[in-house]
C-alpha cells in the first residue's frame, strides 16, 4: 500500500480571458467546483493508475468536506486515516486562461492541523509521498518515521518552498517542477548544476517536470531525459499531480525510474486535456492506450 499523506481543497475554478495583476478585476465565465488539493490529487492520480493507496489528510465537518471524501471513496483510495476536524475544508480558488495556464490562492483550512502523531503504523505500507500544503513540522515528521521504518520516500516540493536541511537525506526521490528546483538550490542557473546540489544535500534521485518538454531523471551517476507527448492544453491544474501519482503508482509495481517516468509524463500530459484537477486524471487504461499509441 502506498501512503499519500497531504491537503484536500475544493477548487473553484474560473476561466478567464488573462489571469488578473494586482488590483484588476477581469471577467470570466461560469464557476466551477472540483475536487483537488495536492494530496488528495495525487492520491487519485496513483488510484486510477493502478495503485494501492490510502490518503491521509484533514476534512472539515462541513458539506465541502463530505464531497471530498466520496470523491476519494469513489476513486477507491482507502479514506480510513481521513480526520474530520472543526477547521473549514480547505479551498482553492483558480483561474484559468485560454493557454491553460493558472494562478491559485489556497485557503488552506483543515489541512492545517495535520500533525506529527496522526501518522498511522507504517506496517504494511511501502512508499510515502507527500507535497507541502501542509505544516512542515508535519513533512519533516513523517519521513524521518517513514525512512526509518524502510519506506520508499518521495516528495512533491510544491508549491515553492524552502525545505529544512534535514529533510533532504530522509528523500529517496526528489519531485520538482522547473521553477521550484531552483528555490532549493543556491546560485545555480541551470537544472544539472541545482540537481546535483540537491542531490549533495542527500536526496537519492532528483526529478525535475518540465511541462511540454517531459522530465529530466537525475542522480549523481547520470542525466536522463523522458520526452512528453504533444497535447492541446485546456487546463494545466494537477498536471504535476497527475505526475507523481503515476509515477508512484507504476514505479511500486516494479518498473524501472525510466519506464515509470514515462508512463507519468503521458498521465500528467492527458491530465492537462481536460478541466479540472482530478476531473482530469487519467485511468490505467487510458495512458497505456496513449502510450502504445505513441511507439506505433
Ligand atoms: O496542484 C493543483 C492543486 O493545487 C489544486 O487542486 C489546488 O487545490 C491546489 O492545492
Ligand atoms: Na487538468
Amino acid at each position: 500500500m502506498i501512503l499519500v499523506a497531504g491537503s484536500a481543497n475544493l477548487d473553484f475554478v474560473v476561466r478567464a480571458s488573462r489571469i488578473p495583476s494586482p488590483g484588476e478585476t477581469v471577467l470570466g465565465e461560469n464557476f466551477e467546483t472540483f475536487a483537488g488539493g495536492k494530496g488528495a490529487n495525487q492520491a487519485v492520480a496513483c488510484a486510477r493508475a493502478g495503485g494501492k493507496v490510502a490518503f491521509l489528510g484533514a476534512l472539515g465537518r462541513d458539506l465541502y468536506g463530505d464531497m471530498l471524501l466520496h470523491s476519494l471513496q469513489a476513486d477507491g483510495v482507502n479514506t480510513r486515516y481521513l480526520k474530520r476536524v472543526t477547521e473549514p475544508t480547505g479551498a482553492a480558488f483558480i483561474t484559468v486562461s485560454p493557454e491553460g495556464e493558472n494562478a491559485i490562492t489556497v485557503a488552506s483550512g483543515a489541512n492545517n492541523t495535520l500533525k506529527p502523531e496522526h501518522l498511522p503504523d507504517l506496517k504494511g505500507f511501502k512508499a510515502l509521498i507527500m507535497p507541502l500544503e501542509t505544516p512542515m513540522p508535519t513533512v519533516l515528521a513523517y519521513y524521518q518515521k517513514a525512512k526509518a521504518a524502510g519506506l520508499r520516500t518521495v516528495l512533491n516540493a510544491a508549491p515553492a518552498t524552502r525545505l529544512p536541511e534535514d529533510l533532504f537525506p530522509q528523500l529517496d526521490v526528489m519531485v520538482t517542477n522547473q521553477h521550484e528546483i531552483f528555490i532549493n538550490a543556491t546560485d545555480h542557473d541551470n537544472y544539472a548544476d541545482a540537481a546535483q546540489d540537491i542531490l549533495g544535500k542527500g536526496v537519492g534521485m532528483v526529478i525535475i517536470t518540465l511541462g511540454s518538454e517531459g522530465c529530466l531523471l537525475v542522480t549523481q551517476e547520470k542525466t536522463v531525459r523522458v520526452p512528453a507527448i504533444p497535447i492541446e492544453a485546456v487546463d494545466t491544474t494537477g498536471a504535476g499531480d497527475t505526475f507523481v501519482g503515476a509515477f508512484l503508482a507504476e514505479w511500486m509495481r516494479g518498473s524501472t525510474v525510466e519506464v515509470a517516468a514515462r508512463f507519468a509524463v503521458v498521465a500528467s500530459g492527458l491530465a492537462c486535456t481536460k478541466v479540472g484537477a482530478q476531473a482530469s486524471m487519467p485511468t490505467r487504461e487510458d495512458i497505456l492506450e496513449e502510450l502504445q499509441s505513441q511507439t506505433l
